[in-house]
């Protein structure tokens, strides 16, 4: 349909409905679809100054019978939930918030694009009670929204190799806030992005605070090679990503020997001269490195190429994605 024009952004674009809930009095009061528009917001709202605010992201795809199915919902909504917690927001019922997801994907079926495109879901809470001088105290109301927006391939012109900036010395965020998926992390981690972009040329950066490889602005951080994965092992200083979990599962089934724990950057510099290195995440999926780039100057990753284990594993979960590989661990729920 719009195969020769320019696609759209990501996330520039919504589809035409929204759901919202409120909590107040204690409770959160029956959810409503309505059209997208903009909400009206007290300015003294606790979210505006004291950036109490928590969000999700993840996809619908259409499959090839052109059912739209949500990929993991229930982990995102776990997540979601905890992050609430951790900014002592309301935490949505999980219950409600899958049906409001149910809801406005529903109401947008007409605007699911093909694959690779897909339906990007993005429930936001966030704290409203209009209260200035509370700093120290939570919200005792909150906004829950979930909105969609159709996205087109992340790799407009073709998926190329990306050049990410190794960053030692500024963190992403506080340590005990990065599992957190909140937009003062993505606040705090934009001016060391755009710095390095500026400087070194990169895509991403991928911060390594004293040294221990964590992960990039908006993705989790694998290194491949044949039969073998190397990640992060889970702790509170990153996001937990969903794509992260769902291909050290497929990695593990595929007999590869999948490691989680800390490694050094001196560590992925001597492994990247033979092996891959790429980035995972929902919008990403799972996008190769061509070159890492450190103060001291650029390390090519492999021959600069996207590797073939980075692209059996990306095409592996692609295809579940969008059912054309079997669904055996209830990933997808049809909507
Ligand atoms: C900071 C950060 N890390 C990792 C991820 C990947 O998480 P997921 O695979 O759940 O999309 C994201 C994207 O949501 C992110 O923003």
């Amino acid at each position: 349909m719009m195969s020769n024009v320019a696609k759209p952004a990501f996330g520039s674009v919504l589809t035409d409905t929204m759901a919202v809930a409120e909590y107040r009095d204690g409770r959160w009061q029956a959810h409503a679809l309505q059209p997208v528009a903009p909400i009206p917001m007290h300015p003294a709202a606790h979210v505006l100054h004291y950036g109490s605010e928590c969000f999700e992201g993840f996809k619908a795809y259409r499959g090839k019978d052109g059912a739209v199915s949500v990929f993991r919902m229930d982990k995102h909504i776990e997540r979601m939930r905890q992050s609430a917690r951790q900014l002592v927001l309301p935490e949505p019922d999980a219950a409600q918030l899958a049906t409001m997801v149910r809801e406005v994907v529903r109401a947008s079926h007409g605007q699911v694009p093909e694959p690779p495109g897909a339906l990007y879901l993005r429930p936001m809470l966030i704290g409203t009670m209009p209260n200035i001088g509370a700093a120290a105290t939570p919200s005792n109301t909150a906004l829950l929204i979930v909105l969609a927006s159709p996205v087109w391939d992340y790799f407009a012109g073709g998926a190329k190799p990306l050049r990410i900036f190794v960053e030692e010395q500024t963190t992403r965020t506080a340590s005990h806030l990065g599992v957190v998926k909140t937009g003062g992390n993505y606040a705090a981690a934009l001016g060391p992005t755009l710095a390095a972009r500026k400087q070194y040329a990169v895509d991403q950066v991928l911060f390594c605070p004293a040294g221990a490889v964590q992960e990039t602005g908006a993705a989790n951080f694998l290194l491949l090679r044949e039969g073998q994965l190397l990640t992060r092992s889970l702790d509170s200083s990153f996001l937990h990503g969903v794509t992260r979990d769902s291909l050290l599962a497929m990695a593990r089934d595929l007999g590869f020997r999948v490691e989680e724990r800390e490694f050094s950057v001196a560590e992925m510099l001597e492994w990247v001269k033979t092996g891959e290195a790429a980035l995972s995440g929902t919008a990403a999926v799972l996008a190769g490195v061509g070159t890492l780039v450190t103060r001291s100057g650029d390390h090519k990753v492999g021959d600069g190429r996207i590797g073939p284990v980075t692209q059996r594993l990306r095409q592996a979960l692609v295809a579940i994605q969008t059912g054309e590989a079997p669904d055996t661990r209830g990933w997808l729920e049809r909507v």
